[in-house]
């Protein structure tokens, strides 16, 4: 879209970084809509508005000033856990495995249909806390455990619900094409996601009771084939929605290159995308989501990252927060995509910000402190912003201060 903002290839790691200097600092002007006015050091901000006497200051003197993190991939909305298979995990059990063994999507799947709504929405809440708290203030959540009409717009409506009560800025995903429900032929359950699924989230958002931006689908072995998941697709785009694809995770399908064809706003995963999948990503303007805690956990193979970035593709970061990775935290997952992808500090941070943002496309008004953009930011205890990155496992007293469209939360 005109005036979107991401950066590719070499720009990636080109931060614009403003320093204090001895004689003065540097400060970050928001209004009182939430909106990011200036940007600058201490003396400009002095001559700009020739007064200090704004309604609210926070001081962080000594601190660094960072854009809130995006995180453009989680599923937050389920019930249970699924601990035991971690440790089966651990032991050699391979993800398709667990998941024939009826474990994976379908244990939770049957979990969250157990769950109140309550009791989910105060899971969720929780969950969310706890990403602000490391610094997460813009998040893409997807729906995806329940696999039917009433189920998925059920945990699209706890979604919306949990946005008035959290300061974190939700872009939700519909994802009812999460898994083969049982019994199920995956053909009849492609069809029951386009004409039951997809109308009944349509109907629900046109009623106010949910809000969704993007569909998803499992591209894989087990799941929903190419065919299927650009059957799906097809049906999501004359619907307005946004696409964001879990594709070429554990089987080299060339869901990329289909995904990048049909100019999908996102993809996921892409531990096994093909050369033509890169190649179709940079030309389709699709960002590819890396999650390197599922690469971590699943001892997957590291997506090529660096060639991804060489060859043009917009790289965005996203945690996979779900049961199977049960990680929350951004800066552990920038951590990872620097250790294990090799991306450097400063593109791992382009990647969880503004790519992450356009993921979502939402880069226009999130993913960086320039003005003009919602007043997200975080004010880090450390004298070189790369700590957030660095200092790996706790953030709790790193992260001193949250601050969502201007208000510390
Ligand atoms: O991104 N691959 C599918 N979805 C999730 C896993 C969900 C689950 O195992 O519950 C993922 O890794
Ligand atoms: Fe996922």
């Amino acid at each position: 879209a005109p005036g979107e903002l991401f950066k590719k290839g070499a720009a990636m790691g080109d931060l614009h970084v403003l320093r204090s200097s001895a004689t003065g600092g540097c400060s970050v002007v928001i209004n009182a809509d939430g909106i990011i006015e200036d940007v600058s050091t201490d003396d400009d901000i002095a001559a700009r508005y020739g007064h200090w006497s704004f309604d609210h200051k926070l001081d962080a003197s000594g601190c660094c000033v960072l854009p809130g993190l995006v995180d453009a991939h989680s599923h937050p909305v389920w019930g249970g856990d699924r601990v035991h298979e971690f440790i089966l995990k651990l032991a050699g059990a391979s993800y398709l495995e667990v998941q024939a063994s009826g474990g994976g999507i379908q244990y939770t799947v049957d979990r969250t249909r157990d769950t109140p709504d309550q009791e989910l929405l105060t899971l969720l809440l929780q969950r969310l806390r706890r990403m602000l708290a490391s610094g997460t203030t813009l998040l893409e959540a997807k729906s995806g455990y329940a696999l039917n009409a009433d189920g998925e717009v059920r945990l699209l409506r706890l979604l919306h619900q949990a946005a008035a009560f959290t300061p974190i800025t939700i872009s939700p995903t519909f994802l009812g094409a999460h898994a083969i429900p049982p019994l199920m032929a995956s053909d009849e359950a492609t069809r029951q996601v386009i004409e039951e699924q997809l109308p009944a989230v349509m109907a629900a958002k046109e009623l106010g009771e949910l809000s969704v931006d993007a569909v998803d689908v499992f591209c894989e072995v087990g799941a929903y084939s190419i065919a299927q998941t650009r059957a799906i697709a097809d049906a999501a785009q004359r619907s307005g929605l946004k696409l964001n694809l879990h594709v070429d995770e554990l089987t080299p399908l060339d869901g990329a290159k289909m995904a990048g064809e049909i100019h999908a706003e996102a993809v996921s995963h892409c531990e096994e995308v093909s050369p033509e999948g890169i190649a179709a990503l940079a030309a389709g303007g699709t960002v590819a989501v890396l999650l390197p805690t599922t690469q971590l956990l699943l001892g997957l193979k590291a997506p090529p990252a660096r060639e991804m970035i060489d060859k043009g593709v917009i790289v965005a970061l996203g945690s996979d927060f779900n049961p199977n990775a049960y990680c929350l935290a951004m800066p552990t997952v920038l951590h990872l995509a620097c250790a294990l992808l090799r991306l450097s500090p400063a593109e791992a941070l382009t990647a969880a910000t503004l790519n992450a943002a356009h993921a979502l496309r939402r880069s226009t008004s999130h993913g960086a402190l320039r003005p003009g953009m919602v007043g997200d930011l975080m004010v880090l205890r450390a004298p070189r912003w790369e700590h957030l990155i660095y200092q790996l496992g706790e953030h709790a007293s790193l992260i001193e201060q949250v601050v969502c469209a201007g208000r510390v939360v």
